[in-house]
């Protein structure tokens, strides 16, 4: 049995490691150990996607979260090491690009521990997002490169890249598939909200690059209630983008605010929405799994392939180009590849 630890903390990794958890219990061989950094702490940013995408409790929390980008890290570099040195694992596995992910990375490193990376690849190619400088370590630390995208092969590939690189497609489309048919029948938030099918938009705002400078944020808000004119924009709020909007003195007035929604609500929406806007990564593609078009409230995508199939359009930049289908997130197989690309490296 090939003993992994998987290190999760932030929202959009328990999306991907539930669909890749999921796989380890059909493909078999792998006996996983999770940990929780706990970067992402509120119930609404965490255990509700514990619970609604069952993925078994984690067996540690480390409990760490806030402060500086480097405090953090570095908190989180010194716990993790302290239970990989105890355990020994085969393998680490992380996801995406988040400190985290970078702090899993860097801690099995240094102890010469093989790293799997999950949505290896991805490129901004804006060094000033925490994000990008995560990811580029990440891969470059990584033994098993998973990619998404052909886009994403081609992006190591251009930084020396190529061994341990496959293309398996987006975990992120298996846990959509999942949970589709769960969301529709369970999930209430249509009627919560008042909202007619196909008659309200849905945007999300979190990234520090939109939220940390005041000018910038009120901009945003002002296109979100430019889009309210004509239907009611829904916008569940992430903790640091109403934490930046109350210290700018700015309101949401017109837009229709909530807390952050849990996974089945959120696609329950995305299902019968006109219209995403949206500054996360995840976010673009599950409005092109409903096949809803998605406004990228950023100046660039590391998703450049929604962007040329029609479906995605930054929110400064030209119009949509003539729709077609993509591709390369695969068929809802890319957990079992993972997983199989594991047992053939760590075997
Ligand atoms: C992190 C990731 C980002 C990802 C996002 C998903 C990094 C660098 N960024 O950004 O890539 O898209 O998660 O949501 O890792 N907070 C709460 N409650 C929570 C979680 C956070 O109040 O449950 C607060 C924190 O205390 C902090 C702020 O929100 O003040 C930002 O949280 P942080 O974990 O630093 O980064 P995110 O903006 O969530």
């Amino acid at each position: 049995m090939i003993d992994l630890v998987t290190i999760v903390g932030a929202r959009p990794q328990f999306v991907k490691a539930a669909a890749v958890s999921r796989a380890f219990a059909t493909v078999g061989g792998i006996d996983e150990c999770i940990v929780h950094t706990g970067q992402h702490y509120d119930d609404t940013m965490s255990a509700v996607f514990f619970r609604e995408l069952e993925i078994p409790e984690p067996t540690v929390n480390l409990g760490i979260s806030g402060n500086s980008h480097g405090a953090m890290t570095g908190r989180m570099l010194e716990a993790i090491e302290k239970i990989l040195v105890d355990r020994r694992p085969d393998g680490v596995l992380v996801y995406g690009d988040t400190n985290s992910t970078l702090a899993g990375a860097l801690a099995a490193s240094k102890l010469d521990i093989p790293i799997i990376h999950v949505e290896a690849g991805l490129r901004s190619y804006r060094r000033a997002m925490p994000e990008e400088i995560n990811r580029v370590l990440t891969d470059h630390l990584s033994t098993l490169l998973l990619c998404p995208t052909r886009h994403s092969i081609d992006n190591l590939a251009r930084e020396g890249i190529a061994r341990g690189c496959h293309h398996i497609g987006d975990v992120m489309y298996d846990a959509t598939i999942h949970a589709r048919d769960r969301a529709m029948q369970v999930s209430t938030v249509l009627s919560r909200l008042g909202l007619r099918q196909r008659g309200y938009a849905v945007a999300t705002l979190h990234r520090a690059e939109n939220t940390d400078d005041p000018d910038r944020l009120a901009r945003l808000i002002d296109f979100l209630r430019s889009e309210a004119r004509s239907m009611p924009v829904v916008l569940p709020l992430h903790p640091r983008t109403q934490k930046a909007a109350a210290s700018a003195g700015l309101g949401f007035d017109d837009l229709v605010v909530l807390p952050p929604l849990g996974f089945l609500d959120m696609h329950r929406l995305l299902a019968d929405a006109v219209l995403v806007m949206t500054d996360s990564g995840g976010l673009q593609k599950e409005a092109y799994f409903h096949r809803v078009p998605c406004v990228t409230l950023r100046d660039e995508t590391e998703w450049g392939e929604t962007v040329e199939a029609g479906w995605n359009r930054l929110w400064q930049g030209p119009d949509f180009r003539p729709r077609r289908d993509i591709d390369d997130y695969g068929t809802g197989n890319a957990a079992r590849l993972a997983v199989e690309h594991m047992v053939e490296a760590l075997s």
